[in-house]
């Protein structure tokens, strides 16, 4: 492993840790004190959550490992963990130590949300935190390795409870990174980035999410987190928004606010006053006038942290933001306004904690952006000016159930079809997207060549070809144009190849450092790009709506421009790179039960100022390779298929030049994504979906023109990779020293392979092959050696009977016969082809697999030319 790179998962574990308590500074330890170790938790470390977002990882610290790694003097049963602590096993250890440290943990995974009972202890857990009480202990320290919000204040309730640090799912370096804070090598500089409530219900959503599997009323509108708390119900926040405590005291000096040209700039000093060194973070907030517009008494506009500040060490901070960011959506003139009155500038260091710090008159209401609205009715229930919900005027007025359904539906039988069948167009071929990129042909003249049924083809994702790859885009081998691959995650590479495992996403937003979620995105790109990968399928950054989504640990915070900055941050760093990123789920996906037929409902405002806003954010900050849409739908609407979420908000209203693609099998048809502006259907081509958008193109519901869009959005998107510029033929490379991109997978089918524990494979299951090339791989070789070589190919074969044809520059050279003394995809094994004649100069070399069966592949790991 690169060693730089091997640091950053620890060093942003560390920066992501939340203290909430801290009683008779009992943290940070001493190396000298004696603890004892309690309960399951800190043998059962989660590094990461499950689904998509699940690493293969390298290896994983745990909490034991990481108290040995650091030569704590620690104390506990066995290595094998223990079931029964009760009083007599607890006070056995307090002879021992005066201090325990327990571990409460929760995992989470992708397409579950978790139930209710899950935000609260156990009773296991409660009989602990009872037993401790009672004990010989003096002090219990917590750790919370948890995937979302809990019930803290439970915990925090008991009196021995001194300490509770929130580590989340901090990835392998968990163990490591927890002792670094626990022991005082790293000072906490972590906030919260979603509010802390006493309990479930107190959240504005609690009654609605788990309310039916078919669709969610967001009836609390704008008022998601700490809009809400801070605006109804302060008294039931345990942890405000923004909250953390650190060893060290920041004081705020010299505080200045200033409004110049639209834009509103706080400045002070922050001065560590304490005898730690420690970052703040410094959250700087507004307020909007009170009218009979409905607003959240304060909102976050902006936030820096500081360096790391030794004890006495001050630093001055500006912190600025546009007067514009303070505009809501007003729905009956669908527009963006900046209203008239006063607005109020605020700074701390979180929600609860600020003072006020300037003030600004707006004399008149602005209208910063008209546009449309391209939602139609939003939730039947609304909070009312007191908090209250209230049926909304839509759905008492204007709508029945009935009408969803219809709209719902997507019934196709109301469509006048023309069935006039067209006649293909004979295409020129002679010119290959590399001519596109040396600018011998536009890109419209270049999909001109492209038959009707290619350039629908070029709008499904492509065989994966990669070891448990997601898939791959472009993929037409007679035009050149290569197969880039995609892979997951929000936490790192999900392959089954071993990947550095980095810490959840949240943990990531609760670092509140730009500059270090970049250092994090450029070594995920770099692990990417390490093991063949041309495009992450991350970060996601879908608002926590409610604690039980299966899914916030993938994702930022319950603010949308935390959760668009820190996007923006891990974008850039991976960028940085050459890999591209996907954001993803857009938008509105904030549950995971039933989430292809879930439908959001909720009112075109709230849609815009709080579930829209992060990806705005991300796409201007960092311009993202591709958008991926979600499953649910949007009042009625499937994302994945909904015009105005793609063609008129994404595309026109913010500009949006990159690939969208859907997310994995969405239930809308290929025709109507095209329709509505999407390029891409992920995974792969489905033979229905295919035919029915052929049919519907011979009907001419689809036009060429809008299938040529389509895949020149899904062209100018490979140019961008780095199999495009590099890997095939973007690079020449010298027959004496040419080197395969590790991890190219050649498959027959579309099936990804994963390697059971015992070694052996089995497969995932994602679909058959409807396109038109295998997949097949392309390498640019220069020689200036002429004569006889043979062709060495080092690589694992998951089957026996199949073979793989070597062409060059047009011509087949050879079939290779993959006869491998073990068919197991960890198993490497040299194959070599018969001489052939290779001259002087240029040439081009093509690899294709001959599958015997439905899933066969081949994992090269490297190419070598012998001269005979
Ligand atoms: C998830 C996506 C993921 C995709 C590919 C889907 O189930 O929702 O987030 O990128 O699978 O693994």
């Amino acid at each position: 492993m690169n060693s730089t790179l091997g640091l950053i998962p620890r060093k942003s574990a560390t920066e992501g840790m939340v203290l909430v308590k801290n009683e008779e500074k009992t943290l940070p330890l001493n190396k000298t004190q004696t603890i004892a170790i309690i309960g399951n938790g800190c043998f059962d470390y989660i590094k990461g959550g499950l689904g998509s977002a699940d690493v293969t990882s390298e290896y994983t610290i745990d909490i034991i490992e990481g108290l040995k790694n650091c030569c704590a003097s620690v104390v506990y049963e066995s290595l094998e963990k223990k079931d029964d602590y009760g009083l007599q096993t607890c006070n056995e250890f307090a002879k021992q130590s005066k201090i325990a440290l327990v571990s409460i943990s929760r995992n989470s995974r992708e397409g579950k949300d978790k139930d209710e009972e899950n935000f609260y202890l156990s009773t296991e857990e409660k009989e602990l935190f009872d037993t401790l009480e009672k004990s010989n202990f003096e002090k219990v320290i917590v750790i919370l390795n948890i995937a979302s919000i809990i019930d803290v204040a439970s915990i925090a309730k008991y009196s021995k409870v001194k300490s509770i640090l929130i580590t989340w799912l901090a990835g392998m370096e968990g163990g490591n990174a927890i002792c670094d804070v626990l022991y005082g090598d790293v000072t906490p500089s972590g906030k919260l980035t979603d509010t802390i409530a006493y309990d479930y219900s107190d959240y504005p959503s609690a009654r609605s999410f788990k309310a039916s599997p078919m669709q969610v009323c967001y009836e609390e509108d704008i008022f998601v987190g700490y809009r809400y708390f801070e605006t109804f119900k302060k008294e039931k926040v345990a942890y405000p928004f923004g909250f953390g405590l650190s060893y060290t005291i920041f004081e705020y000096q010299e505080i200045k606010s200033t409004v110049n040209e639209n834009k509103i700039m706080v400045s002070l000093t922050v001065k560590n006053t304490g005898s730690f060194a420690g970052k703040e973070i410094v959250q700087v907030y507004s307020s909007s006038p009170k009218t009979n517009v409905m607003k959240p008494a304060i909102e976050l506009r902006a936030y820096k942290k500081t360096r790391l500040l030794q004890p006495n060490e001050s630093q001055s901070i500006v912190v600025t933001f546009d007067l514009n960011d303070m505009v809501y959506f007003d729905e009956p003139t669908a527009s963006f306004i900046l209203e008239k009155g006063e607005y109020s500038f605020f700074v701390g260091p979180n929600v609860r904690d600020v003072q006020c710090c300037g003030k600004y008159v707006q004399e008149e209401n602005k209208t910063v952006y008209q546009t449309t609205l391209k939602f139609s009715f939003g939730s039947p229930y609304k909070l009312n000016a007191e908090g209250k919900l209230e049926p909304t005027k839509y759905w008492t007025e204007n709508l029945t159930k009935n009408d969803l359904e219809v709209i719902t539906s997507g019934d196709e039988s109301n469509l006048i079809i023309n069935i006039d069948k067209k006649e293909e167009q004979k295409r020129d071929t002679q010119y290959t997207l590399y001519d596109v990129a040396d600018g011998k042909l536009s890109l419209d003249d270049f999909v001109k060549q492209l038959s009707s049924n290619e350039l629908i083809d070029m709008a499904n994702g492509q065989p994966p070809a990669l070891i448990r790859g997601t898939a791959g885009i472009g993929n037409l081998s007679r035009l050149k144009i290569p197969n880039p691959q995609t892979a997951d995650g929000p936490a790192g590479i999900r392959s089954t190849i071993p990947t550095l495992c980095f810490p959840c996403a949240t943990l990531f937003a609760c670092t509140w450092n730009d500059e270090l979620l970049e250092e994090v995105g450029s070594a995920i790109g770099q692990d990417a790009m390490k093991n063949g990968v041309d495009i992450l399928l991350a970060p996601g950054l879908n608002i926590h709506r409610n604690p039980l989504c299966g899914r916030n640990f993938e994702y930022y915070s319950e603010d949308p421009v935390v959760s668009g900055r820190s996007a923006a941050a891990i974008v850039r760093g991976v960028q940085s790179t050459g890999v591209c990123a996907t954001i993803k789920h857009f938008a509105i996906n904030n549950k995971e039960e039933n989430r292809h037929e879930s439908n959001s409902i909720l009112s075109e405002r709230a849609i815009r100022d709080i579930y829209l806003k992060g990806f705005y954010i991300a796409i201007k900050e960092s311009n993202p390779f591709a958008v991926m849409t979600s499953y649910n739908l949007i009042n009625g609407v499937r994302a994945s298929a909904h015009a105005g979420l793609i063609k008129g908000i994404l595309r026109e209203e913010w500009g949006y030049d990159g690939l969208v693609m859907t997310d994995w099998h969405v239930r809308s048809h290929l025709w109507q994504e095209i329709t509505a502006g999407s390029n891409l259907k992920m995974p792969t081509g489905y033979a229905d979906e295919i035919s029915l958008a052929q049919k519907f193109y011979s009907w001419n519901l689809l036009v060429r023109e809008e299938l040529e869009d389509c895949a020149k959005y899904v062209l100018k998107a490979v140019m961008k990779t780095r199999r495009f510029k590099e890997a095939n033929f973007g690079k020449t490379q010298k027959i004496s020293d040419f080197n395969v991109l590790d991890f190219i997978c050649l498959y027959t089918t579309v099936s990804g392979t994963k390697i059971e524990k015992d070694g052996s494979t089995s497969l995932m299951g994602i679909g058959f092959n409807n396109h038109f090339d295998k997949v097949f791989v392309d390498y640019r070789i220069e020689n200036d050696n002429a004569g006889e070589y043979i062709l060495k190919i080092n690589a694992s074969v998951y089957s026996e009977g199949q073979s793989v044809d070597i062409y060059m520059d047009g011509e087949k050279v050879d079939e290779i016969m993959l006869d491998a003394p073990e068919y197991n995809i960890a198993k490497f094994f040299t194959f070599e082809s018969k001489p052939f004649m290779i001259s002087e100069g240029v040439h081009e070399i093509r690899s294709i697999i001959n599958g015997a069966k439905i899933q066969d592949g081949v994992h090269y790991k490297k190419w070598e030319f012998e001269k005979v």
